[in-house]
């Protein structure tokens, strides 16, 4: 095997190194010939050199070249010089010089591969670029989003290390966790029919550490959840999850903050303003539909209820006779949206189950729309105060039961921001969502965990707990940046009864508490200490870091959105062997 240790990598060589005799190995980019010459951009993880094989310099090396074809591995000798008069590139680092070829080794050839690998090549399947994952790797970008993602890691365990935290790794072997996902199972062969989950977090063994006496906790860990998925969902996702014990929220959140301005600064090169922005879950919904806005769009919702009751338009009346919520937004500058725009609005928003979407624009001081007649002059004049419209606004308003308009609004509202480049791209919008209710209702109206059943009730509310439960406010935090929850976390319940409390009003019979959870409340009656933490998106964090909507763009080997990986084929039949082990009986055709 020729040596194919190199003196430099592909991105390094500049002027300063002329004349210096050095090796580099890697790919066969791109192959050129040039009358006498050929010419061959080399890759590496780096970036590019381009060599020049010269059949006057080395005959049998410029034979050898013109095998050469495209993703060859090659390792060669040669010596750096300057490139010839006008031919510098100034687009490459290292487009002043060339490397003049006197040894060549081919290391590997390659067959065709099924896509360039060329990153100027954008219109590649990605079903194609993730089965051939290692390929697309090549590409570049995903090789430098994987170096960025190393280093966000190494600068998280940097900062939380040098603050007293300790990296503990807690079992993927374990057992049903509380995040309100479905679990991924394990069938046991020790112990047939009995199953490990996979752990959706490490919430259990977090507070479990605090009560063991570890104080301060983190992990950048792997998470698995069988949920539905979407662009910024995996079923498998990395969490910097944190927990710590004798502090509280204020402390959480500046220690979250800093770790943020450090990451900021070392990893973007950006000064990040803090303490970050806080807005009660209340007011989110209020004012933008959702309980992850996106603060860089300068758009809100306001309630039209009022001005709804005092119109004579029957739809409205009729909304609010059956106790829907009427809201409106306004684009500004939006007059010039045109009837087969609103007519696009009206499908877009129809999605989400509306019917109808309403809408003014204002022009010469006056509503105008189909609807307006329903609306007299004063009651438009009280309109176009409340919503500070101007001429050439345009508001569009929605009646439906309450989480429908939300949601349609919420989705509108960054529709037609994306649309209309409404977003402040310059700026990072930090929010820290507080004051999320303790339970909602799931799709059988029954009580169910916001967050996780851990988390501590608002101390003010603990009376409402039997009376009015839904009424309860949790001490709970969501940290949003940029229209997307990057991290979710509470204070946790540290009173055994109140633990057991919170079970049993999720309908959690004693059995059921026992089997599930006993352990937890046996050990949180030995001595617990006040704690509390927070788990961040690792992968969605990413995602804003690097500036893509697609999470599969900041993982190595990711999941589509079926939940497949197309490059192991996995999921995948068992063996009947394998199956008949674990003592698990399934259809015949099931088995491979
Ligand atoms: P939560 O379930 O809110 O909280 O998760 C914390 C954060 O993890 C990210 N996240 C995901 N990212 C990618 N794909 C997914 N499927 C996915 N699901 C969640 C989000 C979310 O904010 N144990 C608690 C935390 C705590 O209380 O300390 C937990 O896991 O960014």
């Amino acid at each position: 095997m020729p040596n194919y240790l190199r003196s430099h990598h592909c991105a390094q060589l500049r002027i300063d190194h002329l004349n210096q005799e050095i090796s580099l190995s890697g790919w066969v980019h791109r192959r050129r010939d040039h009358g006498g010459l050929i010419f061959i951009d080399l890759r590496d993880h780096n970036g590019l050199t381009q060599l020049v094989f010269d059949p006057d310099v080395n005959s049998d090396c410029h034979t050898l070249a013109h095998q050469l074809r495209s993703e060859w591995v090659i390792t060669i000798k040669g010596t750096v010089i300057k490139r010839a008069q006008g031919m510098a590139n100034p687009n490459m680092v290292t487009g002043e010089i060339e490397v003049q070829v006197n040894k060549l080794d081919i290391l590997s050839q390659a067959k065709t591969p099924p896509f360039s690998v060329c990153e100027e090549t954008e219109d590649i399947k990605e079903d194609l670029r993730l089965k051939y994952r290692y390929l697309d790797m090549r590409r570049g970008k995903l090789v430098k989003n994987l170096q960025m993602r190393h280093k966000v890691m190494h600068q998280v365990r940097n900062y939380l290390v040098d603050i007293g935290f300790f990296e503990v790794s807690t079992p993927i072997l374990c057992k049903a966790t509380p995040e309100g996902a479905r679990d991924y199972l394990v069938p046991s062969r020790i112990y047939p029919g009995s199953f490990y989950a996979l752990p959706q977090s490490p919430q259990i063994f977090k507070q479990l550490l605090m009560i063991g006496g570890m104080d301060k906790y983190f992990q950048i860990c792997q998470c698995f959840r069988d949920e539905d998925l979407r662009a910024d969902r995996q079923p498998e996702f990395s969490q910097i999850d944190i927990e710590m014990s004798f502090e509280n929220i204020d402390s959480l959140f500046k220690l979250t903050e800093e770790m943020f301005t450090t990451l900021y600064e070392n990893c973007l090169d950006k000064k990040l303003k803090t303490p970050f922005k806080h807005m009660t879950h209340k007011k989110c919904i209020d004012d933008y539909g959702t309980d992850k806005p996106d603060l860089r769009i300068p758009m809100h919702l306001c309630t039209f209820n009022d001005f709804a009751k005092k119109s004579t338009f029957s739809i409205f009346l009729n909304a609010l006779e059956k106790k829907c919520l009427i809201k409106a937004m306004k684009v500004p500058g939006g007059a010039d949206i045109s009837r087969r725009m609103i007519d696009q609005y009206t499908e877009f928003v129809s999605q989400f189950g509306v019917k109808g979407l309403g809408w003014f624009k204002m022009q010469d001081d006056k509503l105008q729309s189909s609807i307006a007649k329903f609306f007299d002059d004063s009651l438009q004049q009280e309109i176009i105060k409340h919503t500070q419209m101007n001429n050439g606004d345009l508001l569009f308003i929605i009646a439906d039961k309450e989480n429908v308009t939300n949601q349609a609004l919420d989705h509108l509202r960054r529709h037609i921001a994306k649309e209309r480049d409404l977003i402040d791209k310059s700026k990072d919008a930090f929010l820290w969502v507080t004051d999320f209710p303790l339970f909602e209702y799931d799709d059988n109206l029954e009580l169910q965990s916001s967050h996780h059943p851990f988390t501590a009730p608002h101390p003010d509310d603990l009376d409402l707990l039997d009376s009015d439960p839904v009424k309860v406010r949790s001490q709970s935090y969501d940290l949003v940046l940029n229209g997307y929850e990057i991290a979710s976390g509470s204070q946790r319940i540290h009173d055994p009864e109140v633990q057991q409390k919170m079970f049993t009003l999720l309908r959690l019979t004693p059995e059921e508490i026992k089997h599930k959870f006993g352990f937890f409340v046996s050990a949180l009656s030995y001595g617990t200490p006040p704690h509390l933490g927070i788990a961040l998106g690792f992968d969605r964090m990413m995602m804003i870091f690097l500036d893509t909507e697609n999470i599969r763009d900041v993982i190595a080997f990711p999941k589509t959105q079926k939940a497949s990986d197309l490059m192991l084929e996995a999921p995948a039949k068992v063996d009947g062997e394998q199956l008949r082990e674990l003592k698990i009986d399934i259809d015949s055709e099931e088995i491979l």
